[in-house]
């Protein structure tokens, strides 16, 4: 008899996205003749930058001879990317991070999930509340217990330290869904409770590119002592259309240690490199390429414009929202705004009612969390066009 997993049991039946697709899929066959807009899942819609698809070309001609040619790959990445990661993501910015602590994947989503495999399922671990629903999903599946971190309005959007003692702590800042950011301060407060509590802090920082305030990291390492305590995750999906490339890094200093039962001290860098060895054979010499092009003059230019094009989308959905009466946080240092919900509506009431009288889909809140619920998450990945249509569209709606 082949036993199951029982945790998937405790799983909701589908992934928020995938619940979405299928609504709007189902409204689609329905109504042909309606214009649906789609702000929901962050996708971007900027296609891949050309200066990576030149990068792309020509690795691809590379490949097909017999002097350019290369099979499998190192499994933590070509030298090539990581000394461009370690010198414009790092150095540039003060931080010293050495290539063999950078282990470049095919993206940040299953690099967040799949890190549960370096940690013991007796761990316990902290969510913030509402989340990205991959860090609590993929904790579920292991069976791990979780505390959850309110983040509201009412403590401005800023998880409050646990009272309890949490052994792993998930944070995404700039935050997916609200779009609001944590600043150096609230940081600091992270990487001490974690020094005093022997935790890992798992900062997703997927979305730091689109930070436009000071004071606000772009690296939890600006933080003194965050290489002891921390595992940062980034990604270049949403800067240089790569989200159907995919290619991501995750950083684990080799001064971050985990525990034994015995309370022997262990590498995590170790630990993770021996599972990537295993588990995986690299992300493709063409996609690495691909990515160490963001980083040249040209690729850096063009990554700039699309974080402005989009950052003015998220401007426009966030006044345009405020001048129709809602409240609104995020925008500013995100691609994401996050709305409260009409009173008396739950959010996936706002759903249904946004997708069927507007023709508009964005993503309630509730599915991000319990304390998601009133609340409602917009992108700002669409075109300017189809944005301000949007836009226009809920205005006259709300008139
Ligand atoms: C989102 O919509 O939250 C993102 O697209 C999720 C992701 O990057 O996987």
């Amino acid at each position: 008899m082949s036993y199951i997993n029982e945790n998937f049991l405790e799983l909701q039946d589908s992934y928020l996205f995938s619940t979405i697709a299928k609504k709007v899929a189902k409204f689609t066959k329905e109504n042909p003749e309606k214009k649906v807009i789609k702000l929901g899942i962050g996708d971007v819609t900027k296609p891949i930058i050309p200066a990576c698809l030149e990068a792309m070309h020509k690795a691809v001609d590379e490949m097909g001879t017999e002097e350019g040619f290369k099979g499998y790959g190192p499994e933590q990445g070509y030298s090539f990317l990581r000394k461009a990661i370690v010198e414009n993501d790092y150095m540039a910015r003060g931080i010293e991070i050495e290539e063999d602590e950078i282990f470049v994947s095919d993206g940040a989503k299953c690099d967040c999930g799949n890190i549960v495999d370096i940690f013991s399922q007796s761990n316990k671990v902290a969510i913030t509340d509402p989340v990205y629903p991959v860090y609590l999903d993929t904790n579920i599946m292991s069976g791990r217990e979780i505390v959850y971190l309110p983040v509201i309005e009412e403590n401005n959007f800023k998880p409050a330290l646990p009272k309890e003692k949490v052994d792993l702590i998930y944070l995404c800042f700039p935050n997916n869904p609200t779009g609001t950011v944590l600043e150096k301060e609230d940081l600091r407060k992270w990487v001490n409770y974690a020094k005093e509590n022997q935790s890992v802090i798992l900062y997703d920082s997927a979305y730091e590119a689109f930070i436009t305030e000071k004071d606000v990291p772009h690296s939890i390492y600006e933080i003194e002592g965050a290489k002891e305590v921390a595992i940062e995750f980034k990604s270049y999906s949403k800067i240089a259309g790569f989200t159907g490339v995919r290619c991501a890094y995750v950083v684990i200093p080799k001064a971050l240690k985990g525990y034994t039962k015995q309370g022997e001290e262990i590498s995590l860098n170790k630990l993770w490199n021996r599972r990537t060895c295993t588990k995986f054979n690299g992300v493709s010499y063409i996609v690495q390429r691909a990515a160490e092009a963001t980083y040249s003059v040209e690729g850096k230019k063009q990554i700039i414009q699309n974080i402005n094009a989009y950052l003015e989308n998220a401007k426009i959905i966030k006044e345009g929202l405020e001048e129709a009466g809602f409240t609104v946080y995020g925008g500013v240092n995100s691609p994401y705004v996050w709305l409260k919900v009409p009173d008396g509506m739950t959010s996936w009431e706002f759903f249904d009612k946004l997708l069927e009288e507007v023709n508009i889909v964005g993503t309630p809140g509730s599915g991000f969390g319990e304390h998601g619920e009133g609340y409602f998450r917009l992108t700002a990945f669409g075109t300017k066009e189809n944005t301000r249509e949007a836009i226009e569209r809920i205005k006259n709606w709300k008139k």
